[in-house]
This record gives structure tokens, sequence and C-alpha cells, in this order.
């Protein structure tokens, strides 16, 4: 049997008699849903500029193409993207990992420029005036098109407004290949993982949905 047949038709979840997942309610300690990969987030106003790592980010649609940040308001970088109205996410290969954790480790509070502190090389945005990573192999431009307050962060919608891509990272049909150029997962506590150099499957999405003779 194929792996999709077999998982297409897995038993229903196990009844709460056969928990065995730890349970704390309310949470001893929030796990923050790593691993993940995680995202470098810019931005600038004016003559000020500034860079921080991201673990909480997402897509959120495709037309138009909008894409959220999750932003913790002591962070520098809230206040930059706030005011210029306008970011840049980047996805770095795990050859930069030290980067990451640098520019999330240190904040310009203290009035360090990352950019020249870790060596970054830039080159201005095509619609918008952001520092675009040049190390990156992916890249959103985003204009600020919402802020809704979530807990102690604020989640920033931006919508992308142009893309910038490393083509030797991407398959014919556009799908990411991390067995090309390794993007870089967190696992929360400063650990970094090269995404692709495990197992990888694929699945045929019409395997979930036809129904079995007899079922
Ligand atoms: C891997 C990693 C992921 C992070 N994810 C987030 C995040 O999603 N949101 C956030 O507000 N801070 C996150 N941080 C923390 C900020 O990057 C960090 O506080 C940074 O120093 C802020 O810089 P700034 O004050 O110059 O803006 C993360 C840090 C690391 C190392």
């Amino acid at each position: 049997m194929a792996v999709s047949d077999a998982v297409s038709r897995a038993p229903a979840a196990a009844s709460p008699d056969r928990r065995r997942l730890h349970v704390s309610a309310p949470p001893e300690r929030f796990f923050g849903y790593y691993p993940g990969t995680v995202a470098v987030i810019t931005s600038a106003h004016g003559a000020d500029r500034n860079v921080m790592s991201a673990g909480w980010h997402a897509a959120l649609s495709a037309e138009p193409p909008l894409y959220g940040v999750a932003l913790g308001r002591t962070r520098y970088t809230h206040g930059l993207v706030l005011a210029a109205g306008g970011f840049a996410v980047h996805f770095l290969p795990f050859e930069q990992a030290r980067v990451i954790a640098a520019v999330g480790c240190v904040s310009r509070h203290g009035g360090v420029d990352k950019f020249d502190r870790f060596g970054l090389a830039t080159a201005p945005g095509a619609v918008l005036p952001l520092p675009i990573l040049q190390d990156a192999y992916l890249a959103y431009e985003c204009r600020v098109s919402a802020v809704h307050a979530t807990g102690d962060h604020d989640w920033v919608v931006g919508e992308v407004v142009a893309l910038h891509h490393r083509p030797e990272a991407f398959d014919e049909g556009r799908m990411q290949d991390a067995q090309r150029v390794a993007g870089t997962v967190y696992y929360g506590r400063s650990r970094y993982e090269a995404l692709g150099r495990g197992d990888r499957v694929d699945f045929d999405p019409d395997a979930f949905r036809e129904v079995a003779p007899g079922d």
C-alpha cells in the first residue's frame, strides 16, 4: 500500500481515555509552537533603519497578497514599522543562522546599527524605501495595511507590493527547494536547524479525497 493510502485510511483520533499528551491548563509555559521557519524583518524611516528576527509570522491572503508579523510593542522595530508604514520580510539560508540569532539578540534601543555591526549587505526596495537583505533567498516588501493588538504583541499586516527571490532556491514550479538552498528553522532557545536535510515525502491530494470501496 502506498504511504498516501495508509494515511488517508488511518483510524480517527484516539479517544480521551487513550490520551498520551501531557496537559497543563493554564499552560505551565507557552511553547510558542516551534519549530518553524524564522523570518528577518527590516524597516527604515528617514535616516533610521533596523533589522530584527521574527519567528511569529504568516501568509494571510493570496489576493490581495497579505503577510503578517507579530511585533512586540517593546521592539524598536515596532515603532519604526508604524512610523515608516512599511516593512520587509526576509528568509535567510541556514548559512546565515548566526545573523538571524544576532539581530534577534541585540536591540537598536541601545543605539547600535545592526546592519553595520553584523555586516549585512542591503539594496533599496523596488517600491518602498526599505533595506532589502541581499543574502535572503526570498523577501517581501510590505506596505502596512492593518495593525491588530494581540496580547503583548501587535499583529502587523502588510500588503506585499514587491517580491525578491533567488531563482536557484526554487524549482521550475516555483516551489522552494530546500535541498538546493536550505532555509532556517528555529526551535526556540537559540537552536536553529537546516531545512531540507531530513526525510521528504510527496502526497497525492486525491488519495485523501476518494472514498475507498466498502467504506
Ligand atoms: C529566532 C528569534 C525569533 C524571534 N521572534 C520574534 C517575533 O516573532 N516577534 C517579536 O516581537 N520578537 C521576536 N524576537 C525577538 C526580537 O528579534 C528581539 O527582541 C530583537 O532584539 C528586537 O530588536 P529591536 O529592538 O532592535 O527591534 C525573536 C528573536 C529571535 C532570536
